[in-house]
């Protein structure tokens, strides 16, 4: 297919029944499917949006493009859980059907008010000479499962400064105030997050933007959340065209995350705000939303992919996956992020290490202090992915050079994290067909990665120094 732009903005309801049977028939064939992550039968996957809790269930939606592994015109898909870990589809909730959302249902975020879940995301419009328009819209999801949107934005007018790239409300609630947070970009090129405060939703009056930074933050903030860990403020977002003398990374956009002391909701101010950092050292991996859980966790789902990329199975007509969905806490001033404790319910049963016949698995591992090893998963005659482990200088090297199936390789073959040095070091891997979400020291730092490999290329090896070595295969 030739992916024209009008192509991808064709209207939802003028792609024919065959066309979709036949993708659905692709997507069905396709060997690249994984066992236990969330991803379309069909179509382009990208941001998760709107996690929340509402009427006993877990809510996620996820933008998507349902005719083609592209990006075109986008709508919020719905999926439920109670456990987190299996998520029954609900189907498309959103469709960009609306004269404020016409060319594509935008991120967002959700939250349970007064029986009802607000979704609240942005509505993009495009003239027929190509301007854009971003408004930020709300539809209520209702007990019975429908949903009704708003006739109108609850915020139509950009405030003054700032371009048309203005888009993924996240939306929370204090005492009796709402706030919502935006990703956005002056006239001058900047990237920022913008700031909105009302107690009433059709209220909500622009305060100013986010101040958590003495430099600057690319041209462009994309997928702002904030959220409280222990009192203390983390922010994550993903801001396009960072300075590499700001933070050092090398996909193609970052995903970083701020840790401060305290929120000064004063003066729109994050208080003792940390260095920038990496959310995630892996290849693959973006746009992560959180949520506060109403059990008291505070909880993580990621994109599995990046903007502007392309992956194999893209030619099978679908492409994307979220993330684990994992539990974000605050130890000794760092970040960790680990999967939920429900993880465990997808252990099948432990095999052994030269027994594995499966892509789908979770693997433990050690390493003694000043000691060096390697992991070689998906391994072949020529091909593995490595996992060196340098438990001297605190180094743990993913390297995918030695691929059949070579991704992005302009922006480098190998990812690095770094730990305390002379230490021992745990690795916990949760490998899925073409996924790989690697923990470390318990989610002290953390790399995802998309590695393609034949079917058959279950082999795992480890050298020596690889100790307390576990796998289990997982299933739904
Ligand atoms: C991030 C993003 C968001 C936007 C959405 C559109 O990947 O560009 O900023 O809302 O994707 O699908």
């Amino acid at each position: 297919t030739n992916w024209t732009r009008k192509l991808r903005y064709k209207k939802y309801d003028q792609w024919s029944d065959e066309y979709l049977r036949e993708l659905k028939e692709m997507g069905q064939n396709s060997i690249w499917h994984s066992k236990y992550h969330v991803e379309p039968e069909f179509g382009l996957l990208n941001d998760p949006n709107g996690f929340s809790f509402f009427n006993g269930q877990y809510h996620l939606f996820y933008q998507y493009y349902p005719f083609g592994a592209v990006h075109g015109l986008k709508s919020w898909y719905h999926v439920t859980s109670t456990d987190l870990i299996h998520w029954h589809n609900e189907g498309i909730a959103l469709k960009p059907d609306s004269k404020f959302d016409e060319q594509g249902v935008y991120s967002g975020s959700a939250l349970s008010i007064d029986q009802q879940l607000l979704l609240l995301y942005t509505g993009n419009i495009r003239t027929t000479d190509n301007k854009r328009f971003s408004y930020q819209n709300a539809a209520w999801l209702k007990k019975d499962g429908s949903i009704q949107k708003e006739p109108s934005p609850l915020i139509e007018k950009l405030p003054a400064g700032f371009s048309s790239e203005f888009r993924d409300p996240q939306i929370i609630k204090c005492n009796d105030q709402y706030r919502v947070l935006i990703g956005a970009q002056t006239l001058q090129n900047e990237g920022k997050i913008a700031v909105y405060e009302g107690h009433h939703l059709h209220h909500l009056k622009y305060k100013g933007c986010l101040h958590f930074s003495d430099q600057p933050m690319g041209y462009m903030a994309e997928c702002p959340n904030l959220i409280m860990i222990d009192q203390q403020p983390l922010l994550i977002f993903c801001p396009q065209g960072l300075d590499h003398q700001i933070l050092n990374y090398q996909n193609i956009y970052p995903n970083c995350y701020i840790i401060g002391k305290n929120m000064d909701w004063e003066n729109l101010q994050i208080n003792e705000a940390g260095t920038i950092n990496n959310l995630d050292d892996g290849f693959d991996f973006y746009a992560t939303q959180v949520f506060a859980a109403p059990d008291g966790r505070q909880l993580a789902v990621s994109w599995i992919n990046l903007p502007d990329l392309i992956y194999p199975n893209d030619a099978d007509g679908w492409t994307g996956s979220l993330s684990l969905i994992k539990e974000l806490s605050i130890k000794n001033g760092y970040l960790y992020q680990y999967p939920v404790k429900e993880t465990k319910k997808l252990r099948h049963q432990q095999i052994r290490l030269d027994q594995i016949q499966t892509k789908s698995f979770e693997l433990e591992a050690h390493i003694s202090a000043n000691q060096c090893g390697e992991i070689q998963l998906f391994k072949t005659k020529t091909t593995f992915l490595g996992v060196e482990i340098d438990a001297r200088n605190g180094i743990v090297t993913v390297d995918r050079s030695q691929s059949s199936y070579p991704l992005a390789q302009q922006f480098g073959q190998t990812r690095q994290s770094f730990v305390p040095a002379h230490q021992d070091i745990q690795i916990n891997i949760f490998a899925d067909q073409t996924i790989c979400e690697i923990f470390i020291n318990d989610g002290y730092k953390v790399q995802t990665l998309r590695y393609f490999s034949a079917p058959e290329a279950t082999k795992i090896i480890t050298t020596e120094a690889i100790n307390r070595c576990r796998v289990w295969e997982l299933k739904k």
